[in-house]
């Protein structure tokens, strides 16, 4: 494939560095640059399922690092040591893994789990941080065999930068242009061979060329209370933090099937039950935190219940369009997809209807207002008042 003029393309090895850390499962995923694109802290949100700078030494000692002690995710996991094991025994890579689904659910964690359990190093970027042909050129040249690339939000990788994937993903090789006009040729420069690990909170955003080159598909699902709850269990073991099986189950419940939400709710609770000197967590010490924060016993905190009493209030429970329901609250549109919308619908409290988001009646009742009668049943209410009225008549 010929890629257009890149001065910067000149011998192997000579390329910039590039925006990536090389992680020796011992080091920890925090990319600098996500509050500065402002990608980070949804409004310094307690249930933000984005680490925020400073939290991220802790959360890393909390992360698994072999795939025996990563709990929950027991499909991807299961054919994931199947593909690993077959992968050791050719002697071969790994084919490139594509993990997507709602942000916080592991897919870092799991990248790091994937490079042990291979026995290679895992090399970290994401998309928007690189930015150039170039960049992606100086880490795919700087891979050692057999690595593991992890690129996190890869749908937000820029297109030219895509194309310089296509061959290094299917031939693990690099096209490049030396010269101008018509002195211009192409060479290809063969690179180690490698495993790209995408991540990705929006799959049906990546193109079919990049989605079609990984041989692995992983959906990664929010978690259940009671694998969350272990999860809480064995951070709060790391921790040195003390706390029950009711208590960890009630901090479980109000993650919204989110690992990363669970561990620092785990942290904010420890504060509460530490100023009140108690030396246990239980669900009373648990739960008394968690209404602190203002956070129910659904896991939902202030920015869900408004966004809901919002589509109440302005549009009578729906349907309202993304955008438009966007611009009510104040949000961004993304942030509503991947960050809010994706457990309200687990709960069934958000249906996403060809015409807009609706409220149903359960989120009616968890907010304690009256759900709109439907039409059907204002029908069916008033034929049977006629049959009531009858029946007076005949008396
Ligand atoms: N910490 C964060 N995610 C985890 C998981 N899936 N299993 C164990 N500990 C975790």
């Amino acid at each position: 494939m010929a890629l257009p003029n890149q001065p910067q393309f000149r011998k192997k090895g000579s390329f910039r560095k590039a925006k990536a850390l090389v992680i020796d499962m011992d080091d920890l995923y925090f990319d600098s640059q996500a509050e500065e694109r402002g990608d980070t802290d949804y409004e310094g949100r307690i249930l933000s399922t984005t680490y925020t700078a400073g939290e991220d030494d802790a959360e890393v000692s909390l992360r698994p690092r072999r795939m025996d002690d990563y709990i929950g995710q027991d499909k991807a996991k299961e054919n994931l040591k199947v593909y690993i094991e077959a992968a050791k025994l050719r002697g071969d890579t790994l084919d490139h893994v594509l993990l997507y689904g709602p942000p916080g659910l592991g897919k870092t964690t799991l990248s790091g789990i994937i490079a042990a359990e291979l026995g290679v190093n895992l090399r970290v970027t994401s998309g928007p941080a690189i930015e150039k042909q170039g960049d992606l050129a100086a880490l795919l040249t700087n891979l050692n065999e057999g690595d593991v690339l992890f690129i996190d939000e890869i749908h937000r990788l820029p297109r030219t930068v895509e194309e310089v994937l296509y061959p290094a993903m299917e031939d693990y090789a690099l096209d490049i242009i030396i010269g101008k006009g018509p002195a211009a040729r192409s060479i290809r420069i063969d690179l180690p061979h490698f495993t790209l690990i995408g991540a990705t909170t929006r799959a049906g955003q990546l193109t079919t060329p990049l989605r079609d080159r990984f041989g692995v598909i992983l959906k990664l699902e929010l978690y259940t209370p009671e694998q969350l709850a272990l999860i809480v269990k064995r951070s709060a073991t790391i921790l040195g933090i003390s706390i029950s099986d009711d208590g960890a189950f009630e901090i479980a419940s109000r993650s919204r099937g989110t690992p990363r939400i669970a561990n620092r709710l785990l942290k904010r609770v420890r504060d509460f039950a530490q100023v009140q000197g108690k030396t246990e967590i239980d669900a009373g010490a648990a739960g008394y935190a968690l209404d602190r924060l203002e956070i129910d016993e659904l896991g939902l905190d202030n920015t869900d219940r408004h966004m809901m009493e919002a589509m109440i209030k302005f549009y009578g429970g729906g349907p309202v369009g993304l955008e438009t329901l966007a611009a009510t609250i104040g949000e961004e549109a993304v942030t509503i997809e991947d960050v809010y919308e994706p457990y309200l619908m687990q709960i069934g409290f958000i249906n996403r209807t060809p015409r807009g988001r609706c409220v149903t009646r359960l989120a009616y009742e968890h907010l304690g207002l009256r759900p709109p009668v439907s039409d059907a049943r204002r029908q069916a209410n008033d034929q049977l008042k006629m049959f009531d009225a009858d029946d007076t008549d005949e008396s």
